[in-house]
């Protein structure tokens, strides 16, 4: 795994809560990513070394700039850092591009419909798709599907127009939860973006077996439009999502208890108390050991272990990666089921 550099050359504002930070591709060596990936980016903060992944907003191709897109998390460490501390001209250190919630070139074909369906911070990851797939595929038609509180929580919303104004087979679709007056624009909708709501949206396209989708925002949102675009028979090969954040299940908690962990990081053993709740990689992180975790969802294998003895439940992912080797697993991921569980942690 790389780590580069960046210095950050604009920050602006989005809406109350969203700031937007561009960094200057490197001079010699440009970072190279594909639109719907993100960036890590790292902090150290009292002493505490802090790794958030956030979804490129800029596009390659599109950009010259690299841009990411921060909302603000109440009591958030990294994001009130972000949009409170961090500064134009400040160096930040970063992870190479990582993640898979992107285009899939089998599967935009001339006549593919894109369905990008977001809400709240979503939109980062599926603004910067839109943007790379309207300069850089001649598809039929790219729609977003967009859910906000209001008018004023919409990120993007001038460069939603933008796209609109500029490609004919580009639309947008807002939709907001809280009472909006006067309303007459066909393109806002009132009310949330619920199983409902997908089946008449998708009920006006033609060929359904066209259609691409890309969800990003929370799990509510994600399932509702999964379950919908499956009931309309939509192939789950071409439905794609993006989790900001593991949503775990209390009743997957059912038989673990506060247990001592040996973790081998590097060869520094160290006997790390796992209270119940935490996976191994944050009690190894509140201990202050400097393990390697990018995404905390299970996804970008950055924090994978060995199991060298002991016995794990993974909890927040339906099933462990393919990549994984039988003897291994994810911290981010996994809690212990006895007391004589020891993990090794290699770089
Ligand atoms: C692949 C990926 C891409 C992401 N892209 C973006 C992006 O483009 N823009 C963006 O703003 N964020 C994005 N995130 C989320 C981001 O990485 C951080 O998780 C978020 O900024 C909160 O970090 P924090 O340190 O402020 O909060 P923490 O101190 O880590 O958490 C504080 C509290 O907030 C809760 N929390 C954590 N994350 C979220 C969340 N996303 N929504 C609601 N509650 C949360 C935690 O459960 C905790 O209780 C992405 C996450 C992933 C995994
Ligand atoms: S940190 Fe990404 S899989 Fe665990």
């Amino acid at each position: 795994m790389s780590n580069f550099t960046l210095k950050i050359i604009e920050k602006y504002n989005e809406t109350d809560d969203t700031v937007t930070i561009v960094f200057k591709q490197p001079g010699l060596k440009k970072i190279k990513y594909l639109a719907g990936q993100y960036l890590t980016l790292i902090f150290r903060i009292n002493g505490r070394r802090y790794l958030r992944p956030y979804s490129f907003s800029s596009a390659p191709e599109v950009d010259q700039t690299l841009a990411v897109t921060v909302k603000r998390i109440p009591g958030g460490i990294v994001s009130n850092h972000i949009i409170d501390q961090v500064k134009v001209n400040d160096v930040i250190e970063v992870l190479e591009p990582l993640g898979d919630f992107t285009l899939k070139s089998n599967l935009v074909l001339q006549n593919t419909h894109i369905v990008l369906w977001g809400a709240g911070s979503g939109i980062t990851p599926l603004m910067s798709i839109a943007k790379y797939a309207l300069h850089k595929y001649d598809t039929s038609h790219v729609t977003l599907v967009y859910g906000n509180r209001n008018f004023e929580s919409v990120i993007f919303n001038e460069k939603i127009k933008e796209l609109q104004s500029r490609y004919d087979n580009f639309s947008g679709l807002h939709f907001y939860t809280q009472a909006t007056i006067g309303m007459d624009n066909p393109n806002i909708i009132q009310g949330r973006i619920d199983p409902d709501m997908v089946l008449s949206i998708m009920q006006c396209e033609g060929e359904l077996g066209n259609t691409v989708h890309y969800i990003c925002g929370p799990t509510g949102l994600k399932e509702s439009v999964k379950a919908a675009l499956l009931k309309l028979g939509i192939d789950k090969e071409r439905i794609f999502s993006e989790d900001f954040e593991i949503i775990r299940n209390p009743l997957d908690f059912e038989g673990i208890t506060t247990r001592m962990v040996s973790i081998n990081h590097n060869n520094n053993i160290a006997a790390v108390e796992v209270v119940k709740g935490k996976s191994i990689l944050e009690a190894g992180l509140d201990a202050m050991i400097e393990l390697p975790y990018a995404c905390q969802t299970g996804s970008c294998l950055v924090c994978k272990g060995r199991v060298i003895k002991g016995e794990l439940k993974t909890i927040g992912i339906s099933k462990l990666p393919e990549e994984l080797e039988s003897n291994e697993c994810l911290l981010c991921c996994s809690f212990p089921l006895n007391d004589d569980v020891e993990v090794a942690v290699d770089n």
